[in-house]
């Protein structure tokens, strides 16, 4: 029996094991087969073996000793988790458009981890401003589409999933501390949208999660061109926040060689729906966008922010349109 080594020197030794095993046991009684393991790139752990049952498969069927008890090989080129960084989309006023371009890049992409950056619903119902009675004002309606997003981000598959609440989503909260006080507690974001049930990790609001060495919150207080870096000046550190709607990224030098990186990614949501700025100054200053990440083992994330240009981005070398 061939002996397995960690980390495994070639990929394909594993994959010519995998299609001899597949060929000697015809009717295996799990659903693992090498379309699973192509579809993780040759990225074999612990949680895609488990999930596919390949890891009682190789033990019975294969010729290699797979008899550590987390058999971890990665190819070189999977070494990297992906990660989907999700802007402000304003759900259901988000732009159809832009979050189908987003969607697309996505399964192209192929997300590790997808992170929702705040106001990815806009809870206009609930709001305490002066509504426009033009607009539709059912919280339940506004609910089922945001559920219907949420059900199409779930789609992606990825294994970790943080929610990180902005302001809009806040607005339920001052909701039931102002007119429904005694509900405060038993009605929860979390709850309302399944969060938990979906897999989905949730940050409250004006708290922060942390992604290997990049921080992760909405806002900071501030919304201008500049946030970025007052929100870098917060932390002492590298974030992403939401809120802006803009796109920068600022990338900042250290004696130690560690540069610290501020991003913001823009947003997805449409702009023919702002009613709280004049529609000149959102379109100048606001982005349709996202943005991806691709974390090391050390904590490491390297950012690309993902703009929108006239109806096309850019993911894995593919024009998404
Ligand atoms: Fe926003
Ligand atoms: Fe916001």
């Amino acid at each position: 029996m061939t002996k397995y080594t960690r980390p495994l020197p070639n990929i394909e030794v594993v994959i010519q094991d995998i299609e001899d095993a597949l060929a000697a046991s015809q009717k295996s009684r799990n659903s693992f087969t090498l379309d699973n393991y192509k579809k993780f790139g040759g990225l074999f752990d612990g949680r895609s073996l488990r999930r596919y049952g390949g890891f009682e498969f190789l033990k019975r069927n294969s010729n290699l000793d797979y008899s550590g008890d987390e058999p971890i090989m990665r190819s070189t080129t999977t070494e990297l988790k992906k990660v989907l960084f999700i802007p402000d989309c304003h759900v259901p006023y988000h732009d159809a458009k832009a979050w189908n371009l987003m969607m697309a890049a996505a399964r192209e992409f192929e997300p590790d981890t997808i992170v929702i950056l705040g106001d990815f619903a806009d809870f206009y119902a609930v709001s305490a401003y002066e509504k426009d009675p033009r607009r539709p004002n059912d919280l339940s309606d506004e609910l089922a589409i945001v559920e219907e997003k949420l059900d199409e981000l779930d789609a992606l598959g990825a294994s970790k999933k943080i929610y990180i609440c902005g302001n809009h989503e806040d607005r339920l909260e001052r909701y039931l501390i102002s007119r429904a006080p005694a509900l405060f507690g038993s009605v929860t974001i979390p709850a309302t949208l399944h969060l938990a049930e979906r897999g989905w990790q949730f940050i409250q609001y004006k708290r922060s999660f942390k992604l290997g060495k990049l921080h992760l919150t909405h806002d900071t207080g501030t919304a201008g061109i500049n946030a970025h870096r007052q929100s870098m000046a917060a932390f002492q550190g590298s974030v992403i926040i939401g809120h802006t709607h803009r796109m920068e990224v600022s990338v900042l030098g250290n004696a130690a060689g560690a540069p610290q990186i501020g991003a913001m990614f823009g947003w997805l949501g449409d702009f023919d729906k702002v009613d709280y700025m004049h529609a000149i100054k959102a379109r100048r200053d606001w982005v349709h966008g996202f943005g991806i990440g691709y974390q090391e083992s050390n904590g490491v994330i390297h950012l690309q922010p993902i703009p929108i240009v006239e109806g096309t981005c850019v993911v894995n070398g593919k024009l998404i349109r």
